[in-house]
């Protein structure tokens, strides 16, 4: 394995007293797959399970003590990086001195919150904000303002999309790997994803707006409730929206009566280095824009924000989610922001984003099995093909090559459809000094691939 040298000690601390831990190998495995349902055990990417023990900024130590670069950011719930001290602070401070208010009551941090959300959205409108517990049930909710609000039923997503696991969001999710085969929530129609690598129209933005025509024409009543789209798709394997997509596929979208709907829960947060918010570089406006993961930081917490004529259609009954607005979580809310802005992460996302890219892209020229690199600042990603000529997905290969980029010391993941993409998509944090660990670390595991 890698770097043994920063290996941390692991002080038994009072937790540790409250509550004896077992941390072999053998008990974590064997409990799990005793005790855990199979929907929750099924999702184990490596062939060998890496138990996490710690971490910091933008690095874990497994329960061994070997250090690995998160270049996931734990599903990129980890936005500005491990324990990252004035996240921590901040909910510790809340959690000692009240761990919840229930949203009947009031509390100021959840209000603070959505004041400093709202200030983020584009001005000129009125946001509101409903937190919830999640990014699925943020997607439910945004799904039953838009029906609410223009009563229509119609929704149109994108094939290759990922939205969440109820059913609700389930209906509006693509992959097939992530739907059920149980009866979907209806009303639901698929125009086909802008990918403008393997896209069914080759690259260009107007045949998909051409096909997002047929598919209101041939697919839905013709009236929409809305059209929802991630800016970038996440489990898609990073699929930035082509310039231009967003904007027509919103007009068509309002020239049905329906709503904009943005899923930032992947993008959001200066993921992309572009912005806050992957819509802001398309000029486009949403009606409702989904965001979790990166909000807390790790603690749970998800949000819908929306204009307030919007989030009104939903006024007669009110919608409880328990967790929702807890304020612990919502203080860790506040300080990622603050972070953000006083660490310049955008900034950071972006020069760090573009000095890795090159590294890839130096990759493919030596590397033939891989066929794109793409993304810019920390969505990126390397798309294995079998020859660069068919395009054939490389889904064996990737799933070698992931497997020695733990060895070499990186935590990223195995996306897209036919899971050939390595998806990297770091903390805010990931400095230069990383970039060439990194790509080194990668060149080992394409090396070991080639000489396997
Ligand atoms: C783009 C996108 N939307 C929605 C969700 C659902 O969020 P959650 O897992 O918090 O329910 C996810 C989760 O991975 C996501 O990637």
């Amino acid at each position: 394995m890698n770097d043994l040298s920063s290996k941390p000690q692991f002080p038994s601390g009072a937790h540790d007293r409250a509550a004896s831990v077992d941390w072999s190998r053998e008990a974590i495995i064997g409990r799990r797959d005793r005790y855990f349902a199979a929907s929750q055990r099924a999702f184990v990417p490596y062939q060998n399970p890496l138990i996490l023990r710690r971490g910091e900024g933008q690095y874990v130590w497994d329960e061994e003590g070997n250090r690995l670069t998160d270049l996931l950011g734990m599903n990129l719930c980890i936005s500005v990086g491990h324990a990252h001290p004035r996240v921590v602070a901040a909910v510790r401070a809340q959690v000692e001195q009240l761990t919840h208010c229930t949203t009947m009551f009031h509390h100021p941090v959840p209000a603070h919150l959505a004041e400093e959300l709202a200030a983020t959205m584009p001005k000129g409108f009125e946001w509101v904000v409903h937190f919830t517990n999640s990014g699925t049930e943020a997607i439910d909710l945004a799904l039953m303002m838009a029906r609410a609000h223009t009563g229509h039923q119609d929704v149109v997503a994108l094939r290759n999309s990922y939205h969440g696991a109820t059913y609700g969001a389930q209906s509006v999710t693509g992959i097939k790997g992530f739907r059920h085969n149980v009866a979907q929530v209806p009303n639901v129609a698929f125009a086909c994803e802008p990918n403008q690598y393997r896209g069914v129209f080759g690259p260009g933005t107007q045949p998909y707006l051409d096909d997002l025509d047929r598919t209101i024409d041939t697919s839905t009543s013709g009236k929409l409730a809305a059209m929802l789209i991630e800016t970038v798709q996440g489990y898609g394997g990073i699929i930035f929206m082509p310039p231009g997509y967003m904007a027509g596929a919103f007009a068509r979208t309002r020239a049905a009566g329906g709503l904009a709907i943005v899923d930032e829960v992947q993008s959001g947060f200066c993921k992309t280095g572009r912005a806050m918010w992957g819509f802001e570089s398309e000029g486009v406006v949403p009606d409702i824009m989904v965001l979790a993961k990166g909000i807390g930081n790790g603690i749970p917490l998800g949000a819908v924000v929306a204009r307030r004529e919007v989030a009104e259609s939903m006024a007669e009954k009110f919608i409880f989610h328990t967790y929702g607005a807890n304020p612990m979580a919502c203080a860790a809310g506040r300080a990622v922001l603050q972070v953000i802005r006083d660490e310049n992460l955008q900034d950071n996302a972006r020069r760090v984003g573009r000095a890795l890219k090159e590294r890839l892209t130096d990759l493919q020229r030596r590397f033939p099995v891989i066929g794109d690199v793409r993304g810019e600042g920390f969505m990126l990603a390397i798309e294995l093909v079998k020859d660069a000529g068919s395009k054939a997905p490389a889904s064996e290969e990737t799933a070698y090559v992931f497997e020695r980029t733990r060895v070499h010391g990186l935590v990223l993941s195995k996306s897209g459809i036919y899971k050939n993409v390595l998806r990297m998509v770091p903390p805010l944090c990931l400095s230069m000094d990383d970039v060439t660990p990194v790509a080194e670390a990668l060149e080992r595991s394409f090396r070991d691939l080639q000489t396997r």
